[in-house]
């Protein structure tokens, strides 16, 4: 009986610390754009110089390609930014919990899908820039509506994170766009490799094809080399589109997927 008594007083704190730490992985602030709205703010205090403005890295990785860091959960991602990466550069935040999601959900808004964490601002206004003033339906459909020129955007939140819809507006010739700058290769063996221009100098090219498969290639080697001009996008919607007017078109892109957005449950 006694042991009985003894054993069930033990279980129980183990219980209930496990479901602490159930509450633990699940962050917040995911998909709440204002928190993430927050966790931007705090990114560019504290992040940026080591990270970059839009993530793209420096003194630290570049936090936008999910090769150039670990996969993280959300809840080891929350304690890489609580406590750093000790014995490299990676300092610790000293920030109270609630800062250190919303900073996690930006983090990770940077790759994720943005579907997953749409941008606050006023869909219906963007939806009516985007098929208005703004022009973009001349060249884009979304829902089967808009030209054809650019590529239907109407799955574009279920397969590009925040920042790439951002800066294909902002920046269609941005050096995070590598997709934008094709280019095919004609080698003096007769070989043809064709992809996205990554580096290049006045002795070699390195070219990512579809597959990702990266190809070092000469220039002495080269016969043609055709780059495809700038990207069709306007250049200038960063000085005609106000900050409220881009926060409503990305509140409108971040919302269109196929498959419908579903609210994380309201804690
Ligand atoms: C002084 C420079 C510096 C600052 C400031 C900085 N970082 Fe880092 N960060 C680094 C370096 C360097 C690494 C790579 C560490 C390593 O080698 O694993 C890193 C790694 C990371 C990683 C990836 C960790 C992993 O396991 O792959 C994340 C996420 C990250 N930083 C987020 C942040 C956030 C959020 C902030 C702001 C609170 C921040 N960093 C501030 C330098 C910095
Ligand atoms: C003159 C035609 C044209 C107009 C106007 C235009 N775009 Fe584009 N857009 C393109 C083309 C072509 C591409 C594909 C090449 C590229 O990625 O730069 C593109 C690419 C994009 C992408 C990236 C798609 C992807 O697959 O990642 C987004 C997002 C985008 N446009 C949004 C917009 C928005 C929002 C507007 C209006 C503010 C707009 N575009 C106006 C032609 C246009």
């Amino acid at each position: 009986m006694r042991f009985r008594r003894v054993l069930c007083c033990l279980v129980l704190p183990l219980a209930a610390q496990q479901d602490a730490s159930k509450d633990v992985k699940k962050n917040p602030a995911m998909g709440n754009p204002q928190a993430i709205a927050a966790g931007k703010t705090l990114y560019m205090a504290s992040c940026v110089a080591c990270h970059g403005p839009n993530g793209q890295g420096g003194r630290g990785p570049n936090l936008r390609q999910r090769i150039a860091w670990h996969p993280l959960e959300d809840e080891a991602l929350f304690k890489t930014i609580q406590k750093g990466v000790p014995g490299t550069d990676m300092p610790p935040a000293n920030l109270p919990e609630e800062r250190l999601w919303q900073m996690a959900a930006f983090v990770r808004s940077l790759t994720a899908p943005a579907i997953e964490s749409p941008a606050a601002g006023d869909a219906a206004a963007g939806e009516a820039l985007f098929r208005g003033k703004a022009g973009c339906s001349h060249c884009h459909r979304i829902q089967g509506v808009g030209g054809m020129l650019g590529p239907d955007l109407t799955n574009i939140a279920a397969i590009r994170p925040m920042a790439d819809l951002r800066e294909s507006i902002l920046d269609p010739d941005a050096d995070g766009f590598p997709r934008h700058k094709g280019v095919t290769v004609t080698l003096k063996s007769g070989r043809v490799v064709k992809g996205v221009a990554r580096n290049r100098t006045n002795y070699s090219i390195q070219v990512q094809d579809a597959q990702g498969d990266l190809h070092l290639l000469r220039m002495a080697d080269v016969k043609e080399l055709t780059l495809s001009g700038h990207s069709p996008m306007p250049r200038d919607y960063k000085d005609k589109l106000s900050p409220e007017e881009l926060d409503n078109l990305l509140a409108y892109l971040s919302r269109q997927s196929i498959r419908p957005y579903e609210a994380p449950e309201k804690k």
